[in-house]
């Protein structure tokens, strides 16, 4: 299985927009790539289709024809954690449906890129979580660094999480939360130093506040050599 699993230092910081750039980014180098969302919640209804954003989105990022069954196999109403999503409709998180639907797009794809949910470390059941599928999959992890106060510490403990589950954390992307935040400079820098140093761990892009961040718009931010780099295209 080749691709990424793309994780981040919370919820809401832009898993699913960088997710979706890489793809774009992908199928751009005229690759055929999937997205997956093994476990979504938080769904609505549009025409009368019941929908999860970030499945739509990754599927339509996505350069091979896919459903939305195949991107995400696993949704919910609720738009809370997924354990308690999975609970209010009396059902289980199976690590096995996870698994298949992963090599399943594999078969179709030649690269998968998996959208993780909320930051690294999510319960899914008493005794499988998001870091355990992650692990499972054994594919390099991308860190979305959400800048905001707080970032440093977060994706420090994060990228802890993920050597400790025995993974690679092949690269991050600074994502612009709060416009506004104070000496976003020097901790971009500290971001920088720190990761390539206990982890060596490159950034694959800063991404501004945009406008309109759909794919290509968040792909124009990422560092070309450094995508080649993550999906060993060099
Ligand atoms: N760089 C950005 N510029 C503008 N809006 C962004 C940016 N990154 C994320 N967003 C918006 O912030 C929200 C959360 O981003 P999303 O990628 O869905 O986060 P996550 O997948 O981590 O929950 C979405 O509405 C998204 O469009
Ligand atoms: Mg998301």
């Amino acid at each position: 299985m080749n691709g990424c699993f793309v994780t981040g230092t919370d919820t809401e910081i832009g898993k699913t927009r960088v997710s979706a750039a890489l793809l774009h980014w992908l199928g751009k180098q005229g690759l055929r790539c999937a997205g997956y969302k093994p476990v979504a919640a938080g769904t609505e209804t549009i025409d009368g289709e019941t929908v999860n954003e970030d499945v739509r989105a990754l599927r339509d990022a996505s350069s091979v024809a896919l459903t939305d069954a195949e991107v995400g196999p696993c949704q919910f109403a609720a738009a809370c954690a997924p354990h308690i999503a999975a609970a209010l409709e009396r059902r289980a998180i199976e690590p096995d449906v996870l698994l298949q639907g992963a090599s399943t797009l594999a078969a179709r794809a030649e690269y998968l890129v998996v959208e993780g949910v909320g930051g690294f470390c999510v319960p899914f059941a008493p005794d499988f979580d998001s870091a355990d599928f992650a692990a499972a999959l054994g594919l390099p992890v991308v860190l979305v660094v959400g800048l905001r106060l707080g970032c440093i510490n977060h994706a420090l403990l994060s990228a802890e999480a993920i050597r400790a589950r025995g993974l690679r954390l092949a690269g991050w992307v600074a994502n612009t939360v709060d416009t506004a935040m104070p000496h976003r400079d020097a901790n971009l820098a500290t971001l920088r130093d720190e990761l390539e140093r206990r982890h060596q761990s490159p950034c694959l892009g800063v991404v501004p506040r945009l406008a309109s961040p759909d794919p290509a718009a968040v792909a124009a931010c990422l560092d070309d050599a450094a995508l080649r780099a993550l999906f060993d295209l060099c």
